[in-house]
């Protein structure tokens, strides 16, 4: 038993420093599996789902060495078994990066379908599409994906919906495929230039990510690499909110300010200050909100892994404001949680009308996925009282030392793992 236990009403003041972007280094950790070399990849976060990847990923017989918890060296010649699929491995999302990953490297694998967060239905079709526009032959059954080329082709793909999975999965295939293949309508997400810069510096030859045409030029094989992967835009946007919410004054540091400009814009509109630096931002809050209306895009909107702590503020915030979800479609599952902490939010369909309200209340809570978990702590910091979070394994599957980090900022925080503890923590903050 894991909880968060919150004892809410502390401001939060001081420096954070964010780690590495998950959702770069779980399809640059498959990718590194592509060269028969040695790759080394630094600023790697320490959270569960990149620990699970590293062993299915050593399971097919890959050399894993983990240099620190930040860093790891990865030697894909020694791969001897095709087939990917353990029970950890179906429960986390990014798993079908190997799909890509294996399939440009042995024109075959299989891999158990994925898992990950419910915040809709999650379908891999786009994927598949892909794959088979390459000329691989797709089966799905008995809970796998099993691919085959006999020859792997670039072709022109137009992705019907942008989906960072999709084009990070084709372009990874397409790097070590025969000829040229353009992505189009391809993903503009930061961990999409990420990965694509990656693959180059192991020699690839991939260019536009970062724009909606990817285009990729097939190479005979990946040499070995060092790679650092870039911070972590969602979890640098978490601790922003959680400033503008409990008031205070943060310093994050170690982001790239441009990825964070419609989370910026946002607070701004809020009410709050922000800062930029080169490398870091400052949120400022008095706590006192302000309504506004968001809608979640792909990149450069504003992004949907930012909308349930969005929400919270904004429960928070004088007046009606909306929060529209384009990109999921049952990413509202955090609201009744918060009723229970005083929120008054209505969902219709994919819109949750919410009127501000003083202040929450804490209670306990469940968390219901990884982003609106974060989200749940965010409402208990800013809570009056106590708020107990449960399933905070979501939460720990993607942020590295969430309580520790906010500790430091002077939040009234822990990780509790008996009722005892519980209890403890509930004794000493009454
Ligand atoms: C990734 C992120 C997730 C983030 C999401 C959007 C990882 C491990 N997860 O998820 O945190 O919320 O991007 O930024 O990196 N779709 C299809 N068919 C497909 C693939 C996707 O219809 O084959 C749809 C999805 O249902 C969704 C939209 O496309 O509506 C975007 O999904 P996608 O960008 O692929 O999300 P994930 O890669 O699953």
């Amino acid at each position: 038993m894991e909880q968060y236990v919150i004892k809410g009403g502390n401001p939060l003041y001081g420096e954070v420093e964010i780690g590495g972007a998950k959702n770069a280094a779980l399809p640059i950790l498959a990718a590194a599996t592509m060269a028969n070399e040695t790759v080394t990849i630094d600023n790697l976060p320490n959270v569960r789902d990149i620990n699970v990847l590293l062993q299915a990923i050593e399971q097919i017989g890959a050399k894993v060495e983990r240099v620190n918890e930040h860093k790891v060296k990865i030697n894909g010649a020694y791969i001897r078994d095709l087939t990917v699929d353990n029970e950890f491995i179906r429960k986390i999302r990014a798993s079908y990066y190997l799909i890509g990953a294996l399939l440009g490297k042995y024109r075959e694998t299989a891999v158990a379908l994925p898992g990950g967060c419910d915040i809709g239905s999650r379908p891999i079709d786009l994927h598949k599409k892909g794959f088979c526009a390459m000329g691989a032959d797709v089966d799905i059954s008995h809970g796998l994906f099993k691919v085959k080329a006999y020859r792997l082709i670039g072709t022109h793909i137009y992705l019907d919906k942008v989906s960072v999975g999709a084009t990070i999965n084709i372009m990874m295939a397409a790097a070590l495929a025969e000829g040229k293949t353009v992505i189009e309508n391809a993903a503009k997400e930061p961990h999409v230039v990420d990965v694509a810069n990656f693959l180059n510096s192991m020699g690839a030859n991939i260019r536009g990510a970062g724009t909606d045409v990817i285009r990729i030029v097939g190479v005979q094989k990946l040499h070995k690499t060092e790679y650092s992967i870039i911070p972590d835009q969602i979890e640098a946007g978490t601790f922003m909110f959680a400033a503008a919410a409990a008031g205070g004054d943060v310093l994050v540091t170690n982001v790239i300010p441009k990825h964070l400009e419609a989370t910026t814009a946002k607070l701004l509109e809020a009410g709050c200050e922000v800062e930029e630096f080169d490398d870091a931002v400052r949120v400022i809050s008095n706590g006192k909100l302000r309504r506004t209306q968001v809608t979640t895009l792909p990149y450069p909107g504003f992004p949907t892994d930012m909308q349930p702590q969005m929400a919270v503020l904004l429960g928070i915030a004088e007046g009606t404001s909306t929060v529209t979800e384009s990109i999921f479609e049952n990413r509202f599952r955090y609201v009744d949680e918060l009723t229970r902490m005083g929120a008054n939010i209505k969902v219709e369909s994919n819109i949750a009308i919410i009127n501000g309200v003083p202040r929450y209340t804490g209670a306990r809570v469940n968390a219901p996925d990884l982003r609106a978990g974060a989200a749940l702590v965010i409402a208990g910091l800013a809570a009056e009282g106590v708020t107990v979070i449960d399933d905070i394994h979501y939460i720990l599957r993607g942020y590295e030392n969430l309580d520790g980090k906010l500790r430091e900022l002077g939040a009234n925080i822990e990780l509790v793992t008996s009722e005892k503890e519980l209890q403890k923590f509930i004794l000493k903050v009454s």
